[in-house]
């Protein structure tokens, strides 16, 4: 019997596939898709204090290989997914993620007060990479502001939280911020966000129209940035700290490549995007008949084992 069954914190999962957040979870009909697909979890529209349209159209498109975005944080706003995971939370689900993106860290202090003194018992992710808001820099690349943010958040709040970070490229900046990151009680975290500000033309004209068309970059163009992220932090960070991997999971293959480099659950974007819902069971399948080739049972088989010469 192969299980790809996985715990995140204290919480178990009977499959170690997920949506990234962005993708096809900001309605209540995209997320009761999720819910009803085949991943072992999901996780919200990373939201903002109040409600937003997000960047202007065209700020999305698929490539050959991926996909480059510069959407800006579209979503229904802070309460509208409170009121969500409430209700996922009355009827007994704890078992899912809640991803903010304050435009402040004021912003960010409200929405994970409320989140404290409310009912939630899933997983917090908070985002620090988000790359798309004109003018807003993305805080996991400041090593400064992150701990700040981490100081104040952690001066108050209790609850099982992970931050998602955006790609690192130089050894010392990993260690850097591993260092940051392992003073703190956090839970999990998920690497990679897109890599941002990526340029992306065809014929003379760039492809998306915000930030004069830079935007993020995503898919298989990203996959061995994002497995060197999730092999530093499984190596760097505190052994009770998960990875969830993201970036470039199109194949059973790629979830594999993830979890070998140290992820205990894996995040599908773009893939899903070009998909729908129905990606998650084919990546479960291919993930099982690779397990089986190979005789492994679990992930714990090969996760983290990933074979240095
Ligand atoms: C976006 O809404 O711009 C994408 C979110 C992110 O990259 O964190």
């Amino acid at each position: 019997m192969i299980s790809i069954e996985t715990t995140i914190f204290n919480k178990k999962f009977s499959n170690c596939l997920m949506n990234a957040s962005g993708v096809k979870c900001m309605t209540i009909e995209e997320l009761s898709n999720l819910k009803n697909s085949e991943s072992g979890t999901w996780i919200t529209k990373s939201c903002t204090l109040s409600p937003r349209e997000g960047n202007p159209s065209p700020r999305y498109v698929d490539l050959k290989l991926g996909s480059i975005n510069s959407m800006g944080l579209p979503n229904l706003g802070f309460e509208f997914y409170l009121d969500y995971v409430l209700t996922e939370h009355e009827m007994g689900n704890d078992n899912l993620f809640f991803s903010i993106a304050g435009l402040t860290l004021e912003n960010n202090i409200k929405m994970l007060t409320q989140i404290e003194n409310s009912d939630f018992q899933g997983l917090v992710e908070l985002n620090l990479s988000c790359p798309n808001i004109p003018g807003k820099p993305q805080t996991g690349y400041d090593f400064e502001r992150t701990e700040e943010v981490l100081k104040k958040v952690f001066s108050f709040y209790t609850k099982p939280l992970g931050v998602k970070l955006p790609p690192y490229f130089d050894m010392v900046h990993f260690e850097m911020i591993a260092e940051i990151i392992n003073k703190y009680p956090i839970q999990f975290v998920t690497c990679i966000n897109s890599i941002g500000n990526a340029l992306y033309i065809e014929d003379e004209s760039v492809v998306i129209k915000p930030k004069s068309g830079f935007g993020g970059l995503g898919g298989a163009y990203v996959k061995p940035t994002a497995l060197a992220n999730v092999r530093m932090f499984y190596k760097l960070l505190r052994k009770n700290i998960s990875i969830i991997g993201c970036g470039g999971v199109e194949t059973g293959r790629d979830v594999f490549e993830h979890i070998l480099c140290g992820a205990s659950m894996v995040q599908v974007g773009t893939q899903l995007m070009k998909d729908d819902v129905k990606i998650f069971s084919k990546l479960s399948s291919d993930l099982k008949e690779i397990m089986k080739s190979k005789n492994y049972t679990s992930l714990s088989d090969f996760k983290g084992k990933l074979k240095e010469l």
